[in-house]
């Protein structure tokens, strides 16, 4: 069949004013917490479209794992110097989107960027499983590299380099991201393509919050 055939109707439950709550994030929350119950064993529901653009206002969108959530902001961990991270530190801006094809949801979030500061990535690396651990030393994150072999070789030496599985310290080269939110939308997805949208921006210490059509 080809892609212009390929069609679906979206028949996700109605999403109303009286449903939201006033603030953004904590309606985030919720239905992070909904996607959870729901569909955590069909589908990893942190998984997330981090994207980020260079210097010149190129965009770039890659997956990530959602490992933090609070009124301050959502966060990534990752390598900082990997093409996402050179590409926040020239400009620090990104914007996420999560996507739960079965309940037809989509979230996203955008916003400045701020690095997670080392007390919090170092506690959350500590608990990353040990070959993990050694996985982020072994990787210099979107560089080239010959060949399959020359990463495990890597690997092999990291055990030889950090054989006790409690004393792997976090690289420096490796840490967090912070998207401080300054809009969000939810997006409920609807029969006949009538979508049910709300859009949150950041007004001061406050949001306002208007419907969008679809
Ligand atoms: C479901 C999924 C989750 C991922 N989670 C992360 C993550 O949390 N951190 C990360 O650095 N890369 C993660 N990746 C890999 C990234 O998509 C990407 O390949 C990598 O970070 C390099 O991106 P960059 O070259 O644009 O910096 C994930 C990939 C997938 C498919």
């Amino acid at each position: 069949m080809g892609l212009a055939d390929m069609r679906r109707s979206y028949d996700g439950t109605p999403l109303t004013e009286a449903d939201l709550h006033e603030d953004p994030i904590v309606q985030v929350a919720r239905w992070v917490a909904e996607a959870h119950d729901e569909l955590k064993d069909a589908t990893e529901v942190n998984a997330m479209a981090v994207a980020t653009a260079d210097a010149r206002g190129r965009p770039s969108v890659r997956m990530a794992l959602l490992k933090d959530l609070d009124e301050r902001g959502l966060v990534f961990y990752t390598n900082l110097d990997s093409r996402k991270g050179r590409e926040i530190r020239e400009n620090p801006y990104a914007s996420l989107c999560l996507h739960w094809q079965p309940v037809y949801r989509q979230i996203r979030v955008s916003g400045p960027v701020v690095e997670v500061s080392r007390e919090e990535v170092d506690a959350y690396f500590a608990g990353r499983p040990p070959d993990s651990k050694r996985g982020a030393w072994a990787s210099e994150q979107s560089a080239p590299i010959a060949d399959r072999a020359a990463i495990e070789a890597r690997m092999e030496e990291l055990g030889r380099r950090f054989p006790d599985d409690d004393a792997i310290p976090t690289p420096t080269n490796w840490g967090g991201f912070r998207v401080e939110p300054d809009e969000i939308e939810l997006w409920q997805g609807r029969p006949d393509r009538l979508h049910d949208r709300f859009l949150w921006t950041r007004e001061g210490d406050g949001w306002t919050r208007v419907r969008l059509q679809p």
